[in-house]
């Protein structure tokens, strides 16, 4: 049996959709357009790539929208100071700094820095404990697009055997927070899993709903999972480049083995990748109804 494909593409291009009716919604009733502003520092070629597809879907979106490079030698200092700038914009409504940073910059400082209404990343502690007791304003973008997926793919969540291999900042952990709460799309009961657990195989054979954000090339494989689960791939792994330059990607999830066993999956790419994006769209539209309400 071949498991059913869960299309982030296609997903993403309804919500955004959806947004585009929202942006001319509040241009029509406040006479404001969302607005973003990315910051990059310094010429890392996956983040310049990422940082161009966040300001595409602004710009297809028709959001005010700001590239703001600098170079890799940019002081801490400096780039607190651009921050505070972009704070007081009124035109800005969320401030995204494309992480990692040079390691003469540190990023929690960086991120401590964003005004927590533009912080449509988060990232920013106000934003990550909000998010702990239930009221947050902003979702992290990739969990939120994993939580959309599962919703809108019909996936039932509520009593769900739920195990997240990895603990990031940015997936594992919020992931795995925002699917234990009270609520709609959650209600789950969740493990998570990282690279001290003595049998991780031991908890994903048992995942109704696997969520593999663990950062190592095809990691989990098809005898890892139960038959009939629904695995949502968080990886993104640059494996070689096709003859024209265009990057060859692999999920964390040995793919080929396990739609065999899965009942749905997110392919690679594809799956949660456009999501992520999508999702810091839909943030940024939030945090211009915040400013202007
Ligand atoms: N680098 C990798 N993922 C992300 C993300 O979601 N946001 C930011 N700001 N930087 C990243």
């Amino acid at each position: 049996m071949a498991a059913q494909l869960i299309k982030g593409t296609e997903v993403s291009k309804a919500i955004r959709e959806e947004l585009k009716q929202e942006v001319q919604h509040i241009k029509e009733k406040y006479g404001v357009t969302p607005g973003l502003v990315t910051i990059l520092v310094g010429e890392d070629p996956a983040s310049q790539s990422y940082v161009r597809a966040k300001q595409k879907a602004a710009h297809d979106l028709g959001f005010y929208s700001v590239q703001d490079d600098r170079p890799a030698d940019i002081s801490e200092d400096e780039l607190l100071k651009l921050i505070d700038q972009y704070n007081k914009d009124p035109k800005i409504d969320g401030i995204l700094v494309q992480l990692p940073l040079p390691k003469h910059i540190n990023e929690t400082k960086v991120l401590y820095a964003i005004d927590p209404s533009k912080d449509v990343d988060a990232f920013h502690p106000f934003n990550v404990g909000k998010l702990m007791i239930g009221e947050p304003d902003f979702l992290p973008c990739t969990p939120a697009g994993i939580q959309e997926l599962l919703v809108r793919s019909g996936v039932e969540t509520s009593g769900a055997e739920v195990v997240v291999v990895g603990r990031s900042n940015i997936v594992g952990k919020p992931i795995a927070v925002m699917l234990m709460q009270k609520g709609p799309g959650a209600n789950a009961t969740v493990t998570v899993c990282h690279t001290r657990t003595r049998d991780v195989t031991f908890h994903t054979k048992r995942a109704d709903i696997l969520i593999v954000a663990a950062g190592v090339t095809e990691y989990v494989k098809g005898d890892w999972i139960k038959p009939g689960a629904v695995v949502i791939d968080v990886g993104v792994n640059e494996v070689g480049r096709t003859a024209d330059g265009k990057r060859i990607l692999k999920g964390d999830v040995a793919f080929d083995e396990a739609k065999e066993v899965a009942s749905m999956i997110t392919p690679v790419p594809g799956g949660v990748g456009p999501m992520t994006i999508t999702m810091l769209m839909k943030n940024t539209v939030r945090a211009c109804k915040i400013h202007h309400n």
